[in-house]
């Protein structure tokens, strides 16, 4: 007889308890736990009934030494999408999970289906959000869909899972994690329990069918991926997509990858038809404005391992009512604020009057390190109202006494912005170490304080 059991489950790291408490014993958090209803009769028999096993799996394992393990079968596909294979490493790896996450209209949805309809193979797309008609007009939108390319509109994973026994896929796309239901579980989609029970079992039967999942999953306000902390320790890959919805640019970052390294990013614009493959970020980040104007400054960043031109503007203002503002888009407002309070203290340069705007160009978010020099460039230079030229380009940490520290890859960004024709670049003079600075045509000038960037830039 079916016996229903309620438990509460912790939000943020699945612990269970029989009665609810206001501090996760596990975690530690506080209000975390939430009521749930778990076990519909007895699972586990019940379970073996509905998911007919695939027989690929298999009996039980042994230990086995190292050396013997034969190495080479982690077999990758390779998609048409050169940023997705890069950001994954080289391509999908056979019988992995891969969780792409990302806020609500970021294009989640587009990028799989874009997967799905330009990978010549046989595709299984399975949709809890969204109807076929809808798929249709998308895909449409996107491109001619491969013949192999199949649409289900589906929530029940155990019935997912049938399908996919029939039709034998290569790859399977669930948009989203969140609508999947088990059968097993009373509690509402999305929750805690159904959530970890669906992924559960896709990874399961992913492991021993070694067929690629992509789960979409929805990130609450947070930002983090809604849903335990175990989906993302379940999964074998989890991807970012990243962006602002007022800007066509998006960011797909690696967050976690068990078979390659979470330096890389995927650059996309977002197009009328879909979304396009961004090879040469810089080009298009700086502004495209001809006239030189007071308080911009380019930056040479990294996002991940690629080198990327960006523009830093700044406005300073004289401030109109009492409290000055400080408003910054892209770029960390305490560390807009510690600069300030350097140059303040290290130049005797005074904001204390004035309104200070600073904006990354292009809805880029960047927490690069390397971009304290061109903030404090652009903010001398709106201040004085002094403009920088646009063939010169900053990289540099600026620390709480006004030194200017070295950063990583300085190479990397010296040449890129080589290659963009830059003529001048500011670095810190603890950077030099092991640079070849005449395989280069672009003007390296280094800088040990922030006292210096002002004669430097402007009083030659
Ligand atoms: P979607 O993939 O549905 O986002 P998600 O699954 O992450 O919620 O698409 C997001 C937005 O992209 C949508 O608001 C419309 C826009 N879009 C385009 O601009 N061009 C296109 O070709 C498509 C398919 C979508
Ligand atoms: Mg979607």
């Amino acid at each position: 007889m079916a016996k229903i059991k309620k438990v509460f489950v912790c939000s943020n790291c699945g612990e269970n308890s029989p009665k609810w408490s206001g501090k996760c014993h596990n975690c530690g958090e506080w209000n975390t736990f939430q009521e749930e209803i778990i076990a519909k009769g007895d699972a586990r028999e019940e379970k073996k009934k509905v998911y007919r096993s695939s027989g690929k799996a298999k009996e039980s394992t042994v230990p086995v030494v190292l050396p013997d393990i034969k190495a080479g079968n982690t077999q990758r596909i390779v998609g048409p999408d050169e940023e997705l294979n890069r950001v994954l490493g080289g391509g999908v790896v056979q019988g992995s999970i891969i969780l792409l996450g990302g806020q609500p209209g970021i294009g989640k949805s587009t990028l799989l289906l874009q997967l799905a309809i330009h990978l010549p193979i046989r595709i299984l797309y399975v949709s809890g959000e969204e109807s076929e008609e809808q798929i249709k007009m998308r895909a449409d939108r996107i491109g001619t869909p491969s013949s192999e390319c199949y649409i289900l509109t589906e929530t029940g994973v155990d019935k997912i899972i049938n399908h996919a026994d029939k039709l034998e896929p290569e790859l399977i796309v669930i948009d989203s994690i969140q609508t999947l239901v088990s059968p097993f579980i009373e509690s509402a989609p999305g929750s805690i329990s159904q959530v970890r029970e669906c992924a559960n079992e896709l990874q399961r039967y992913a492991k021993e069918t070694g067929i690629p999942i992509f789960l979409i999953g929805h990130i609450n306000k947070d930002g983090a991926i809604a849903g335990p902390k175990l989906l993302e320790h379940l999964v074998d890959v989890v991807l970012q997509f990243e962006g602002d919805r007022n800007y066509t640019y998006r960011i797909l970052r690696t967050v976690k990858n068990r078979f390659g390294s979470t330096n890389e990013i995927g650059i996309y614009e977002m197009q009328a038809a879909g979304l396009k493959e961004v090879p040469n970020p810089s080009e298009i980040l700086l502004s495209q404005h001809e006239e030189i104007l007071s308080g911009s400054a380019v930056s040479a960043t990294l996002e991940g391992l690629r080198p990327m031109l960006i523009e830093t503007q700044a406005l300073v203002s004289t401030a109109v009512y009492g409290t000055p503002q400080r408003s910054a888009t892209g770029f960390d407002l305490r560390r807009l604020s510690m600069l300030l309070a350097v140059l303040e203290k290290r130049c005797g340069i005074q904001f204390g009057a004035s309104d200070v705007f600073l904006n990354i160009a292009g809805g880029i978010k960047s927490d690069d390190p390397a971009l304290d020099l061109s903030v404090v460039a652009a903010l001398i230079s709106s201040l004085e109202d002094i403009a920088i030229p646009n063939t010169t380009c900053f990289a540099g940490e600026v620390g709480l006494s006004g030194e200017i520290r070295a950063v990583n890859r300085i190479e990397k960004r010296i040449q890129e912005a080589d290659r963009l024709g830059f003529e001048q670049f500011f670095i810190s003079k603890y950077n030099t170490k092991g640079l070849d600075l005449d395989r280069y045509n672009i003007q390296v000038n280094t800088i040990g304080k922030v006292d210096e960037l002002f004669e430097a830039l402007f009083e030659e």
